[in-house]
């Protein structure tokens, strides 16, 4: 059963199941309502253990929590993790980390205590051995499972979410906090965090734009098709708190009279 709602500044807000699609305009406006709601979310907790996404999608989220919130979030109390790393030195313009401390890190007063980032240039069995390893220490543990306040996803056009792709949805099920997986296309090896910490967490937040996003978004919020086969469908947070931040261009094929 889905209803559909107007909220300030979306075109539209839609409760299905137990997700939540907020549809803003544009990507601009995505990232004005995703920082508004990271600033409330962060300013009712007196810390947050939160995992960031890599690739382009969150770059204007950053540029607007650096321009727009650098002074009214309380960046001490907040500790930055990462969903995924691509196995790259931290300098390397394929780094998430790189990407992040160029457009957010680099521009607030966070701790650098504060920022526990994967080291995509060590070896990456041992690297994911040590970020789980990491988790378990940083983070308190449900059901001995390391739980995040906020998990941030994207979503590629495969229907891959973090670093688990198509071919390898297998690793979302491992035991496993942390996995070396492989990009599908280049080959590049890639740590991620697998489905259990995922869907641990308090709340999940996919931030997705663009219409090449749109088939596989419409596959996996409808169900139709091939979404068993899309690793972002297995994202089913426990606490039942999974909301998608989109613009009108990825929920082009989602409208009102979409029922699920
Ligand atoms: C990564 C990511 C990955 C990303 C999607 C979407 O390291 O690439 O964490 O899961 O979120 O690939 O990427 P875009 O935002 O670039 O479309």
């Amino acid at each position: 059963m889905s209803t559909w709602q107007m909220i300030p500044d979306s075109v539209l807000f839609v409760k299905i199941g137990f997700m939540e699609l907020r549809i803003f305009e544009s990507k601009e406006e995505v990232a004005r309502s995703f920082s508004a709601y990271f600033q409330e979310f962060a300013s009712e907790r007196s810390v947050a253990h939160i995992a960031l996404s890599g690739g382009s999608t969150p770059k204007i989220v950053f540029e607007e929590l650096a321009l727009n919130y650098k002074d009214r979030i309380s960046w001490k109390d907040i500790h930055l993790y990462w969903g995924d790393e691509r196995c790259v030195p931290p300098s390397d313009e394929e780094s998430n980390y790189k990407m992040t401390r160029d457009f957010l890190l680099s521009k607030i007063d966070i701790p650098e205590e504060n920022i526990h980032r994967i080291r995509g240039e060590s070896e990456p069995e041992k690297e994911a051995k040590a970020y789980s390893m990491l988790l378990e220490e940083n983070l308190p543990l449900v059901n001995e499972i390391p739980q995040f306040d906020m998990v941030i996803l994207g979503m590629g056009d495969d229907g891959h979410t973090a670093s688990i792709f198509p071919h390898q949805i297998n690793l979302w099920n491992t035991l496993q906090h942390c996995v070396v997986a492989e990009h599908p296309v280049s080959g590049q090896q890639r740590i991620s965090i697998t489905g259990s910490i995922i869907n641990q967490a308090k709340v999940v937040a996919f931030l997705v734009t663009g219409a090449n996003k749109s088939q596989k978004l419409r596959e996996i919020i409808m169900q139709e098709r091939e979404y068993e086969k899309y690793p972002a469908t297995l994202v089913a947070p426990k606490s039942g708190n999974l909301l998608w931040f989109l613009d009108r261009e990825a929920s082009s094929l989602l409208d009102e009279n979409t029922q699920r």
